[in-house]
């Protein structure tokens, strides 16, 4: 089940959200987030939280994103390790176009690090399209990586 949170959740869900986040970033290499930044970040008025649980109510994948008029970010998506290809960031993402990404929203961009192919796979599947580059933007166990600019445009006018 999809849950959509315009006001902070509850303190317990924030740090479970970190959690999961350092679980699902691990294997990539990179961090998460604190339960601080989180919690700082779902408090902007402009961001949009969207949690999967499972049917105990845990939660097992989140995407946050920023919606600002005409453009829209996916600044975090996460699902537990133990739980991957079984659709469920697709479907974070397809709920959140559903929900939030109204008819005046040009485009979805996200920075996606260019060794990550996991997530690349995904947002290609869900074409998504590489527009850009930005040169060793990530810090990723002690090497630089590119991240990968991408875009999903929401209109062809
Ligand atoms: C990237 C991530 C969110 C994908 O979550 P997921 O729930 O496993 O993704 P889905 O099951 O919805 O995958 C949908 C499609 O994406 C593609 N895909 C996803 N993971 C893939 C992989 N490891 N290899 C190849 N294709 C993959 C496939 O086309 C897949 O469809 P299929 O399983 O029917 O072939 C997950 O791997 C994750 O949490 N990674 C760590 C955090 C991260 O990288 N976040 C993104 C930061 S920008």
């Amino acid at each position: 089940m999809i849950k959509r949170y315009t006001a902070p959740p509850s303190s317990s869900l924030i740090d479970a959200l970190a959690a999961l986040q350092a679980r699902a970033y691990a294997t990539t290499g990179m961090r998460g987030w604190s339960s601080t930044e989180i919690a700082a970040l779902v408090a902007a008025p402009a961001t949009i939280l969207l949690v999967a649980h499972d049917d105990k109510n845990h939660p097992i994948g989140f995407l946050l994103a920023s919606v600002l008029e005409i453009e829209v970010e996916i600044l975090a998506l996460a699902v537990d390790p133990a739980l991957h290809r079984r659709g469920i960031a697709s479907t974070l993402i397809n709920s959140f176009e559903q929900a939030d990404v109204g008819a005046e929203v040009e485009r979805i961009i996200l920075e996606v690090a260019e060794n990550n192919l996991n997530a690349i796979f995904l947002y290609e599947t869900l074409r998504f399209r590489k527009i850009g580059i930005r040169r060793n933007y990530y810090l990723i166990s002690g090497t630089r990586i590119d991240a990968r600019l991408m875009e999903k445009r929401c209109f062809s006018g």
